[in-house]
């Protein structure tokens, strides 16, 4: 399917994990790819390998960065079309022993770094006036809590609403600009073996988080790409403000 043709795609996050899988799948149905990160050489390296695609540093946390991202994508390809923001980290921690440091960390580049990416999305489609469409990262720790995860669960919760009130905005303007957030369950990426490393037996661990999940198994990133990509596509036209849950059934208990 090229349901993507003739669109160009801005990814943050593109270097790795969900970001790298969906810039890959966006391109094979026809967009061009911008694959933005804060590891250039990591998001040089997979834009080689994607047919038009492109790297630009991007550091999700600045305004500067973003600015200079967003013109730039936009004044080589004349447009950008679809935002997906994917660039996250994860840190553990209870209310009780969650640093501060931890907190803001986790909070500026999971949430500003959203934020940021969708103020500079609109920005920039506004300015064509062909519409678009966002694509937040969440995740299933955007709508249940974990003891272990009080900064992640705050900054993906943060994110399911203010995804919620970038639709309604564009929506009251007529833009014609969606935005919809994803909410994966455990997906193999790096980030996932970052996690499963941390526990004394990663083994063991990884066979824990799979046996909770009533499909038995964790997820592909190739299965967020193409949720993300129906999301970006025309395909989703009617679809805005939307919370979508890919977890294999985690949830559902
Ligand atoms: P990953 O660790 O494989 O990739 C994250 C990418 O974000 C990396 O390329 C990293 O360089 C980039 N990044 C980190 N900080 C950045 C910054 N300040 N500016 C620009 N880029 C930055 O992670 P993964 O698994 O692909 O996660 C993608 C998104 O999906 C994240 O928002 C994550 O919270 C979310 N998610 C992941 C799940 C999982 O199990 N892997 C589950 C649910 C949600």
């Amino acid at each position: 399917m090229r349901r993507l043709q003739g669109k160009v795609a801005l990814v943050s996050g593109g270097a790795s994990g969900i970001g790298l899988a969906s810039a890959r799948r966006l391109a094979e149905e026809g967009a061009e790819v911008v694959l933005a990160d804060l590891n250039r050489d990591g998001a040089e390296r997979a834009a080689a390998e994607i047919p038009g695609a492109s790297a630009e540093l991007l550091d999700v946390t600045s305004d500067a960065d973003w600015r200079r991202a967003a013109d730039a994508v936009a004044a080589r390809h004349g447009r950008v079309d679809i935002v997906v923001n994917s660039a996250g980290i994860v840190a553990f921690g209870s209310i009780e022993d969650v640093s501060l440091e931890d907190w803001r960390r986790t909070m500026a580049v999971n949430l500003d770094g959203t934020f940021l990416g969708c103020r500079h999305g609109v920005r920039v489609m506004k300015a064509t006036g062909r519409g678009g469409a966002i694509v937040n990262l969440s995740s299933v720790s955007g709508i249940i809590g974990g003891h272990n995860i009080a900064a992640y669960n705050a900054a993906k919760g943060a994110v399911r609403l203010l995804t919620k009130s970038v639709a309604l905005h564009c929506a009251r303007k007529g833009y014609g600009i969606r935005c919809n957030s994803v909410h994966p369950g455990f997906v193999e990426t790096p980030m996932l073996d970052a996690v499963v490393n941390q526990g004394r037996n990663p083994q063991d661990t990884r066979a824990k988080l799979q046996a909770g999940v009533p499909l038995g198994r964790n997820a592909r990133p190739e299965e967020v790409a193409a949720m993300i990509a129906y999301l970006a596509s025309d395909e989703a036209a009617f679809v805005t403000g939307a919370e979508f849950v890919i977890d294999g059934g985690v949830t559902a208990m």
